[in-house]
């Protein structure tokens, strides 16, 4: 399974952490930046990630910035992304049992490194219960 993952300077670190600790666990890991924790702009690795879900050269996807929203906005301006923010285990299970987003979103600077990843093991564990959710997700696109 192949992940494509992103972070501004706030979530630089979790990102580089996560991108190991999933590495170890088989996952290949297409990085879309930023590379440090120099001052940057969400929008601009928040795109070439969604081009690269919506193309399906990566599987899935995964997003930090500091609160998580810069992110969510920018990704869900992607016809074929529904990016949803998560900050704690059950919201990571409920995103995609509900939701089935195919990007997970986490506000770097409000959550702790071990429930970030607590959040990604719980969304990738999760199957969406589609039934009345497909029919609700089917209904989030503008006409
Ligand atoms: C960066 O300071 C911060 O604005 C950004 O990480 C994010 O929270 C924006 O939504």
């Amino acid at each position: 399974m192949k992940i494509g993952i992103c972070s501004d300077h706030a979530g630089f670190q979790y990102k580089e952490k996560l991108s190991a600790w999933l590495a170890a666990k088989g996952y290949e890991i297409v990085n879309f930046g930023t590379d440090s924790e120099v001052s940057m702009d969400y929008s601009d690795v928040a795109h070439p990630l969604a081009r690269a879900v919506e193309e399906g050269a990566v599987d899935c996807g995964i997003a930090l910035c500091g609160t998580g929203n810069g992110m969510a906005m920018t990704l869900n301006h992607h016809k074929g992304i529904r990016a949803g923010l998560a900050w704690s285990s059950e919201i990571g299970r409920l995103v995609k049992a509900h939701n089935n987003a195919n990007v997970l979103v986490m506000p770097a600077r409000f959550i702790s490194y071990r429930m970030a990843q607590s959040i990604v093991r719980t969304w990738m564990e999760t199957k969406f219960e589609g039934g009345r959710h497909e029919r609700r997700i089917a209904k989030i696109p503008c006409a």
